[in-house]
Formats: structure tokens, C-alpha cells, sequence
């Protein structure tokens, strides 16, 4: 993860109007989004979840959009999500689920919306599990509500929780009481210092002490993080305490270390893949460039390559 520093101007510069018409002149932009988004169609993800799946490794659907302004926005995006799992039903694979985000379903719209759009989504989903992404800081408290309520009505539902911000130990101690579903990330999104850790070394020893406390009070655990070191960290603790592997994830993003996941699965660890697929990439994709220094210069060489 890429310091505050380094990301901070690099998500702004990515809001500008001229940065994104630049960026998405000619396709660049969407050809460098292709290395970490399966496609722009629900069968571009379908065929790399089966590609996945026949490798032994999970996949996690995730259909791209979020900070839905209008009510019918958020209603075609829970559609999305219903035909994503009929979907992985009739081509039959083998091991799929999907993760969600409330503002993509309503959440800035209002209450009543998102519970409405994310209710259809878990109903439809029946016992494949459905995930909760977790966003900026601004929506976690109502993220964590959201997540207790849809709970009450359907147990095939979990969320994320980030290792940059503070209060996610608390957070942690309150999901391990009630026996959550639970990903463990380091978090994307640019936080003040008042709300999130700001030095990398702080997040990362945040991560391994929130996944030791959610497995040692028994919860699944997803641990979302290409981090050489704490996976290796993971593998130790599970290995000491006797955890059981089918307690524990460790999960990737599509594009990502495939190497390292397949060495995982090869390993008889579980593994799952997350698929982003669909054509707002955008966000997305500035969040993947913006957290490592290497992906930005290889933007740029593309960019001036095409300019030369
Ligand atoms: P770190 O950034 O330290 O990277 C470790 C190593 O991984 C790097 O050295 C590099 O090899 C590789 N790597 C990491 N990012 C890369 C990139 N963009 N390009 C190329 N290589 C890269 N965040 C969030 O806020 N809410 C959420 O709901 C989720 N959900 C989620 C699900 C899953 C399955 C994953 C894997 C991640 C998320 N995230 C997320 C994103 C997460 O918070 C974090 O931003 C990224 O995973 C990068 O952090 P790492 O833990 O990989 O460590």
C-alpha cells in the first residue's frame, strides 16, 4: 500500500476532468483497466470465474459502480447482481459468490432504497454468500448498520472491515461477538491521519492483530491482501493455533499476484479471486494505480508511447 503521500495526488489528479477525457482518449485508460477488470460484460467475469474455478481457485463477483445518485440507478444495479448469481447458476460454476457495495445500491440515495435494492440481492443470492464492501470512512458506521439489519434476515451475508482506520478494532471485537463473516483488508480510500493510521508499518501490524483476534474468536475470516508478509503471518498463526482451513480465505484481486494465489491454492490453502467486471472502471481503476508507484509509471510510458 502506497503512503497517503503518494496517493493522495495521484486520486485527485484522477478526478480532474481533463486528466479522465486524456486518460480515456483512444482507450488507455480502459486497456490498462483490463489488467485488473475481467471485462466490461457480466460473461467476461463469468468466463474468468470458470477459468478460475477450474484451477481450484474461488471467485467473487464484483459488478462495477458506486456513489448511485438516483433510485433507478440503484435499482439496476441490484439487477445486475440478480442476473450475476441466476447466472452463476446456469453456466454452473463450481465455486462463486459476489460482493456488493451499498453506494451502488442506494446508500446515498437513502435508507429505505438501499435496504430495498440489497434485500432483492441477498433474497436472489440464497445460500451463495453475498459480501459487503467496505468504502471511505464516511460510510462505515452506516456500512456496519446496514450490514446488522440485512443479518437479521439472512445469514449468507458478511462485510469488510479496514485495517487503516482506528475504530476497526472495535468494530472486530463487536463482529467476532456476533459471529460475522468477516474480510479483513487494508483499506483503499485517502483518510486523514484523524480517522486512519498514516504510516504503512501501523496498518499492516493493525491487519495481522485484527485477523489473529477474528480467528481466534472463531469467525470465517477473508484475508484480502497480496502482502507477502502477512499471508506468511497468517500461515504461521493458523498453523500454531490449529485453525482449520475451512475457517479461513485468503483472497486476491483479479490481475494481481496471480502467481502468489496460485501457489496458495497449490498449497491447499483456499483461495478466492475478486472479479471486477463492467464499465465503471474508473474509480476503480485509479484506486489500483494510485496504490502502488509502479503501475503509475507504466500508465504514463503508455501514455507518452502513444503521444510519441
Ligand atoms: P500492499 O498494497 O502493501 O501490497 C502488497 C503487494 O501486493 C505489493 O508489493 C504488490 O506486489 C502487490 N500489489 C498490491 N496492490 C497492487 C496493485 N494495485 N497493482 C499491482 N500490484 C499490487 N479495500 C477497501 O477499502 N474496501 C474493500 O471492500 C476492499 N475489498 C478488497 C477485496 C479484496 C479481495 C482485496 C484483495 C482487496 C480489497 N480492498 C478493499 C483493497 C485493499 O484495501 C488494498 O487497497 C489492496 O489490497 C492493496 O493492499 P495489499 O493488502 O495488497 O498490500
Amino acid at each position: 500500500m502506497a503512503g497517503p503521500l503518494f496517493r493522495a495526488p495521484i486520486l485527485w489528479a484522477a478526478e480532474l476532468p481533463f486528466v479522465r477525457r486524456l486518460a480515456q482518449e483512444g482507450g488507455l485508460a480502459r486497456r490498462v483497466a483490463l489488467r485488473f477488470v475481467a471485462g466490461e460484460r457480466l460473461d467476461d467475469a463469468l468466463h474468468a470465474a470458470g477459468a478460475l474455478n477450474a484451477r481450484g481457485i474461488g471467485a467473487m463477483l464484483d459488478h462495477l459502480g458506486e456513489n448511485i445518485e438516483s433510485p433507478e440507478q440503484a435499482s439496476a444495479a441490484a439487477d445486475a447482481y440478480v442476473l450475476a448469481l441466476k447466472r452463476i447458476q446456469e453456466v454452473g460454476l463450481s465455486d462463486a459468490n459476489i460482493s456488493i457495495k451499498l453506494t451502488q445500491l442506494g446508500l446515498d440515495v437513502s435508507p429505505d432504497t438501499c435496504l430495498e435494492n440489497a434485500s432483492r440481492v441477498l433474497e436472489a443470492a440464497g445460500s451463495t454468500l453475498v459480501m459487503i464492501d467496505m468504502e471511505a470512512s464516511a460510510y462505515t458506521e452506516r456500512t456496519l448498520n446496514f450490514y446488522r439489519d440485512l443479518r437479521k434476515d439472512y445469514s449468507n451475508v458478511g462485510v469488510c472491515i479496514q485495517a487503516y482506520l482506528y475504530r476497526s478494532a472495535d468494530d472486530a471485537r463487536v463482529l467476532a461477538r456476533e459471529g460475522a463473516t468477516v474480510r479483513v483488508c487494508k483499506g483503499a480510500y485517502l483518510e486523514p491521519p484523524s480517522v486512519a493510521f498514516p504510516k504503512r508499518s501501523d496498518v499492516d501490524r493493525n491487519f495481522a492483530r485484527l485477523a489473529a483476534s477474528l480467528l481466534s474468536a472463531g469467525c470465517i475470516l477473508h484475508l484480502a491482501t497480496h502482502d507477502p508478509r502477512l499471508i506468511d503471518g497468517a500461515r504461521r498463526f493458523v498453523e500454531v493455533r490449529g485453525i482449520p482451513m475451512q475457517q479461513f480465505e485468503f483472497h486476491m484481486l483479479y490481475g494481481i499476484r496471480r502467481d502468489l494465489q496460485e501457489k496458495l491454492s497449490a498449497e491447499g490453502y483456499n483461495v478466492r479471486t475478486y472479479i471486477p467486471y463492467g464499465d465503471q472502471w474508473y474509480p476503480y481503476l485509479t484506486r489500483r494505480l494510485a496504490e502502488r508507484p509502479a503501475n503509475v509509471w507504466f500508465f504514463l510510458a503508455n501514455l507518452l508511447r502513444r503521444k510519441g
